[in-house]
């Protein structure tokens, strides 16, 4: 079937934070995608909405020159521009004060029966006020919605009253929580793979499965986020999110619909099975690491205290963990999730590792048969690959061999996939939240990750280093061998 571009309602989307680099790096280049695409209606308007009094026309160069500098040159054509352009509105406010609020509002009046979404592109903590000023100002309708960004807290507690200031104005089917890798192509394919084939679920489990690995792996270091880095850590801003949602579509029961409630319940009930790591087992079950200097791509690269410009530090780059699902299906099923930044290379993959077959009817002479792997990569190169066993072609007896089934999305079907925030923002519109984290996920993943925190903490547990451009500590390395097993780039 061939792709299908369906317009979203009329809407006016406020970006709060609209001339900040979220704004400039993905928002505005995934709706100048959307609105080339011809899937922004005319009556579509993006206001944005910054401190700075910028001006209409100083809006629209800082409008061009994200384009330009986040687009491909020949992806920007002159007519879908200037349509863009056409739409877009910009107000200068003082969110923590009364100031630009009017101004708002008057602009919002023409639109009033449209879908209204406001977009937090900026700091929690101007969350709360944001959220008054809009409920003072009268700008919610019945058709408004909220789109709010990680981190949603630093912790349980903090997160808690986030959701507070948010929904003292907003009701949960209002509240959009983007995670990003939930709208990541492969990663809705994931639930294709499971749910629209047969052969998979039968075997999705602890008599097939031996384990699991997720990596997300960056090449990139912290950049210019030091700041808001080093008070995070990657175990706040990537595990407790991208890692456990990926997690909990792997994990899942199917759900009993493509539905935002009866696929958010299951991802729930995992995140609720998830064993408790504590002071007690943290030091077995999880490595944390911090990048050193060294070389990516052959180029030199520097450590992490250099780019945040510390002489200490233990915050953590990367994090191996050993986690288990204590549930019928995945008793005994080790999942092993990893994330760093200046790692090897960028991978992104979810790798199912299959039990051994139970008996062998072949004699030495064939050779080892190895287990059958599922690879499911997101990035860079999304596509899936199905290791299954063969016989080495030609004469000289049975020899086995174990071979892909490679399928690259880009060749299969000629296109590269759309940004992930194409499609959140396409849902935020169309009001479909399916693909947003509800309020008692985010809570239940603190609840896993808040005490794995502070057993680093209370019991010193040490930052291993690792060179940049390597895999990380050997420590992770040492994690999973201890379970008889190896991460994939080092089995055979
Ligand atoms: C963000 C993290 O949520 O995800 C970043 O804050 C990280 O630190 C990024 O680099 C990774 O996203 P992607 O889509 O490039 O894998």
């Amino acid at each position: 079937m061939s792709s299908r571009t369906i317009q979203v309602s009329p809407f006016d989307l406020v970006v709060f934070g609209g001339t900040g680099d979220l704004a400039a790096r993905k928002l505005l280049p995934a709706l100048y995608q959307r609105d080339r695409a011809g899937q922004l209606p005319d009556e579509g308007r993006i206001i944005g909405v910054a401190r700075k009094a910028l001006g209409h026309d100083g809006y629209l160069k800082f409008v061009r020159k994200s384009l330009h500098d986040h687009v491909k040159s020949v992806e920007v054509d002159e007519e879908a521009l200037t349509r863009f352009l056409a739409r877009i509105d910009f107000c200068a406010v003082d969110v923590t004060g009364e100031s630009g609020w009017p101004e708002l509002a008057e602009i919002l009046a023409a639109g009033v029966e449209r879908v209204r979404a406001f977009y937090y592109a900026v700091s929690p903590d101007l969350f709360a006020t944001i959220s008054t000023h809009i409920q003072q100002f009268n700008l919610v309708t019945p058709k408004s919605r909220v789109v709010v960004e990680k981190p949603l807290g630093t912790d349980g507690e903090s997160a808690r009253a986030v959701n507070a200031a948010i929904s003292c104005v907003f009701s949960e089917h209002q509240v959009f929580r983007i995670d990003h890798y939930l709208g990541k192509e492969t990663v809705q394919n994931l639930m294709a793979l499971r749910f629209a084939n047969r052969m998979f679920e039968p075997l999705w489990n602890s008599m097939h499965i031996d384990h699991i690995q997720i990596t997300v792996a960056e090449e990139l270091g912290v950049g210019e986020r030091g700041g808001y880095y080093d008070g995070s850590g990657a175990m706040r801003d990537m595990v407790q999110n991208h890692i456990l949602q990926l997690l909990c579509l792997t994990a899942m029961e199917p759900p009993d619909a493509f539905q935002a409630d009866s696929v958010r319940d299951e991802k729930l009930k995992v995140l609720k099975s998830l064993r408790r790591i504590d002071e007690r087992n943290a030091e077995q079950c999880t490595i944390r690491g911090q990048y050193r200097n060294g070389s990516v791509g052959g180029q030199p690269t520097q450590s992490y205290l250099q780019d945040i410009g510390q002489d200490e530090s233990d915050t953590e780059t990367f994090v191996a963990i050993r986690a288990e699902i204590a549930n019928w299906r995945w008793a005994g099923v080790p999942f092993f999730l990893r994330t760093g930044k200046r790692l090897g290379n960028r991978t992104s993959e979810i790798v199912v590792n299959f039990r051994p077959i139970s008996h062998s009817i072949f004699d030495h002479t064939a050779g080892r048969i190895s287990q059958n792997r599922l690879i499911i990569r997101l990035q860079p190169d999304e596509g899936m690959t199905l290791e299954v066993m063969i016989k080495d072609p030609g004469p000289g007896g049975m020899r086995l061999r174990r071979i892909p089934l490679d399928m690259s999305f880009v060749e299969t079907f000629g296109v590269s996939n759309p940004d992930a925030y194409e499609r959140l923002l396409m849902d935020v519109i169309r009001g479909n939240q399916t693909l947003f984290m509800r309020h008692d996920e985010v809570a239940a993943a603190w609840r896993w990750i808040d005490p794995i925190i502070a057993a680093w903490h209370n019991t010193s547990q040490r930052v291993h280093h690792y060179a940049g451009g390597s895999w990380g500590p050997s420590a992770s390395v040492a994690l999973i061998e201890r379970d008889g097993r190896t991460w994939l780039e080092d089995s055979d």
